[in-house]
């Protein structure tokens, strides 16, 4: 791991590429919707929330439409361990913007009681994202090449033994990308991949850890937490920025920690 110094970069002054059209998915909540506002506020052209929260996703919608006006943003109710659900969001999103440019797939959960949901959410969620980004940007669905940004964790580059299910699909979801990343053949089409692994943050998920079954894993959940610090959403935001729009970043593996700062990996 290389660290990265935090000036490296001035995230505030960065600008957008013109047009960009973006799918966040979480975007109704947590780190997904500082995500969405941040592109947003880089002047976006188009944003499409896709959550499953149907509630909180038509709240965080009407929010950003005041803000930022009703033709940039739209929420598409979709849980992504849904193949008919997802791909609905990629053709709502196109017919209304008239392309997609950035996908970032977000949405993520931890539940080591149940398994394989987790697996349906995080990894096969982040893969079927990733699958029709590649299908939407190219040339069949008449795109011109984009990015697709998936969000692991530092879990996904340190195994977390009190998380084990939640550690595979982050090692999983960085593996994938960085598959994709070498692969000559998307790099033609301009497609680049990125991963975000920033270890603990302010959101609801971090709650989920009071809800492990052994206090001995909640007593490590809390040591590492202790550790390496927690980070608030705003700096996980800014380094998502950074993936998106500095050309330092195309491509790679940011690591996040509130104790050692930006890492290359
Ligand atoms: N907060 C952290 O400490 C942390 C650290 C590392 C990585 N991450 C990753 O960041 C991502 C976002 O997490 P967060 O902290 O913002 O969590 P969060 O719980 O605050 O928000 C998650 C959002 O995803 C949505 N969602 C969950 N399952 C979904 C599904 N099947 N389909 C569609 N939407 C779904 C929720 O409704 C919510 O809006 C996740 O992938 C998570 O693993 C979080």
């Amino acid at each position: 791991m290389t660290a990265v110094s935090k000036d490296s970069f001035d995230t505030a002054a960065a600008e957008m590429k013109d047009g960009t059209v973006a799918i966040v998915t979480g975007g109704a909540d947590g780190l997904g919707k500082s995500f969405s506002h941040a592109l947003l506020k880089k002047k976006a052209k188009g944003l499409c929330i896709a959550d499953f929260n149907e509630t909180t996703g038509n709240r965080t919608l009407r929010e950003f439409a005041d803000e930022f006006g009703e033709d940039r943003v739209m929420f598409v109710k979709c849980d992504v361990t849904s193949k008919s659900e997802f791909e609905d969001v990629f053709k709502k999103t196109k017919a209304k913007f008239g392309c997609i440019n950035l996908v970032v797939n977000n949405a993520g959960i931890v539940n080591e009681d149940d398994w394989e949901k987790c697996v349906d959410t995080n990894l096969k969620g982040t893969m079927r994202g990733t699958k029709l980004a590649i299908r939407y940007m190219g040339s069949e669905e008449g795109g011109e090449g984009g990015m697709v940004i998936n969000v692991a964790s530092m879990a996904g580059l340190q195994a977390a033994s009190f998380m084990p299910t939640y550690t595979a699909t982050k090692f999983a979801s960085v593996g994938w990308t960085r598959a994709l990343q070498a692969d000559p053949c998307l790099k033609a089409i301009g497609i680049t991949f990125g991963a975000l692994c920033p270890a603990f943050a302010n959101t609801a998920i971090v709650k989920e850890m009071d809800r492990l079954n052994s206090d001995v894993h909640r007593d490590i959940a809390t040591a590492a937490l202790q550790k390496l610090g927690l980070l608030e959403v705003d700096e996980v935001t800014d380094s998502f920025l950074r993936l998106v729009l500095d050309k330092f970043w195309e491509g790679k593996v940011l690591g996040l920690t509130k104790l050692n700062g930006i890492v290359q990996v």
